[in-house]
């Protein structure tokens, strides 16, 4: 398997997402934390402490602090902090000074490597324009965004659009518009309200990772009735690609951070369009909350 890149704004989604690569024993190469569901002092923070709760052996560096253009946008769905109300005993203090994008670029320029995404697309427009010959060496990008009206699902969770597209349409424009194969796992397939964890998992043995699931799934399911597993959709969707249905085409994205596609048997981009439910309930959702059942 090619050497990964994670790029995230923990966010508890993001959090699930790297519980489930830790699940399949896949460990980063390093992270990359930017703003997004919250501002970068906090996803960092939290990035560096569920990386330090699952015992992940890779750096978590500073991606971008803000949008190309707009300004951080205050949606605090995750929580003020992104986390919900979760405190880490031992927060992680230091800050690893190096800069997220600069490493992707080193990485990048020694050898393939694939980037899953699960936050807005800020370090990578950056990345594209520091140095656009380094896509050469991206294998592929697995992107959680969008909203395509494909399904009924998909019609945007920010107006017709979809957080991470809308948190910066303008670094979502350079990254989705540009000749990578990206594989974009948008609303249409996250939004599901069937695959929604809905009921909150028994108290845990006190492991710190399972009390760090069940607090923060009561967040989700307390505050908004239902946790949808965007990220960790989009995560399986690079695992387990069977599991998936997809089209090909191309993508453009609108000011308003609102997302189209033309289907094209050649194009770069592969949407997926649905999830086969047994294997989401099997491969994802009993991987994660198996043992909390
Ligand atoms: C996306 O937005 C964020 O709130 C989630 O972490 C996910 O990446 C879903 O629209
Ligand atoms: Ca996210």
């Amino acid at each position: 398997m090619n050497r990964v890149i994670l790029n995230v704004d923990t966010g508890i989604d993001d959090a699930f997402a790297m519980i489930l690569l830790k699940q399949y024993n896949i460990t980063p190469e390093f992270i990359v934390a930017s703003s997004g569901n919250s501002l970068l002092e906090n996803t960092y923070r939290n990035t560096a402490g569920v990386a330090k709760l699952l015992d992940f052996d890779c750096p978590v560096y500073h991606g971008s602090a803000r949008p190309l253009i707009k300004p951080h946008y205050y949606e605090n769905f995750h929580g003020d902090k992104g986390l919900g109300t979760y405190e880490f005993n031992d927060p992680v203090q230091e800050k690893d000074h190096h800069n997220g994008i600069i490493k992707m670029y080193e990485a990048l320029k020694r050898e393939k490597h694939t980037i899953i995404c699960t936050s807005p697309l800020t370090s990578l427009g950056i990345l594209m324009r520091l140095d656009n010959s380094i896509k050469e060496n991206i294998e592929q990008i697995i992107i959680m965004g969008g909203a395509f009206g494909i399904t009924p699902y998909g019609k945007g969770n920010m107006g017709n659009a979809e957080f991470n597209i809308f948190y910066d349409p303008e670094a979502a424009k350079i990254v989705m518009e540009e000749d990578i194969n990206e594989t974009i796992v948008p609303l249409d397939v996250t939004m599901n309200r069937e695959l929604a964890i809905k009921s909150i998992p028994p108290s845990s043995s006190g492991s710190p990772l399972e009390d760090f699931i069940h607090k923060t799934t009561k967040f989700m399911i307390e505050e908004h009735g239902t946790f949808e597993m965007h990220d960790p959709i989009a995560v399986f969707s690079f695992i387990e690609p069977d599991a998936f249905k997809f089209v090909n085409g191309e993508i453009t994205v609108k000011p308003d951070g609102s997302t189209e596609f033309i289907e094209k048997r050649d194009g770069k981009k592969r949407i997926a369009t649905g999830i086969n439910p047994q294997a989401y309930r099997k491969g994802l959702v009993n991987r994660i909350y198996g043992n909390l059942a």
